[in-house]
């Protein structure tokens, strides 16, 4: 059996689509959800989808070692990133070195860093009419958005795109290709 356990910040479109996808798999265990924030609607998902939810504030993050004991009692073959958006602090880097894995909304390393996610990515892209852009599944390391890529797929960018329209191309990239990903990571295809 591989654990995954997933970390999200906002609504959890992505964490739904990795829990149904992988509900009658047999192999795979979604340990739990955990979140820095209290109100997310990813924490609303998971009780419908009966996975366990946890919530950390930024304390508890950077300043204890409380998250890293969380993860170790639930022994993850893979940490999962799906729009989590703050740093991951040094101590979990080590802890579970080339375990844990972010979706980044863009063709990195255009696009990436502080600052830059959800609208703000695709917003760029429109205003610097961009023909591409797409989605990066990479390592995560004490940088953001700077681990090894895994998986970049694309999708084009025309005039007529608003940046509602573009997040929507992104996200069905995301719902197609990051459960796959996961499943080739953890060898349970
Ligand atoms: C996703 O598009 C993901 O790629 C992005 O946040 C969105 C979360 O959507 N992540 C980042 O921007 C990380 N820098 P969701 O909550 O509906 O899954």
């Amino acid at each position: 059996m591989k654990n995954i356990v997933l970390f999200a910040s906002g609504s959890g479109s992505n964490v739904e689509n990795i829990v149904r996808y992988f509900q009658d798999n047999s192999k795979v265990n979604i340990s739990a959800v955990l979140s820095n924030k209290k109100d997310a609607k990813v924490l609303d998902r998971c009780n419908n989808l009966k996975i366990n939810a946890l919530y950390f504030n930024r304390n508890a993050f950077y300043a204890t070692e409380c998250v890293l004991d969380i993860l170790r009692a639930f022994n993850p073959d893979l940490i999962v990133l799906a729009g989590f958006l703050w740093k991951i602090p040094e101590n979990l880097i080590a802890a579970f070195p080339d375990k844990i894995v972010n979706i980044h909304p863009a063709l990195l390393p255009k696009y990436g860093g502080k600052g830059m996610y959800g609208n703000n990515v695709h917003e760029a892209v429109r205003a610097n009419n961009e023909t591409e852009t797409g989605i990066t599944i990479h390592y995560v390391n004490e940088n953001y958005d700077e681990g090894a890529v895994i998986r970049q797929v694309k999708t084009s960018v025309s005039t007529d795109d608003t940046p509602e329209s573009i997040a929507r191309k992104v996200h069905e990239l995301e719902y197609e290709y990051f459960p796959k990903v996961i499943a080739q990571l953890l060898e349970v295809e």
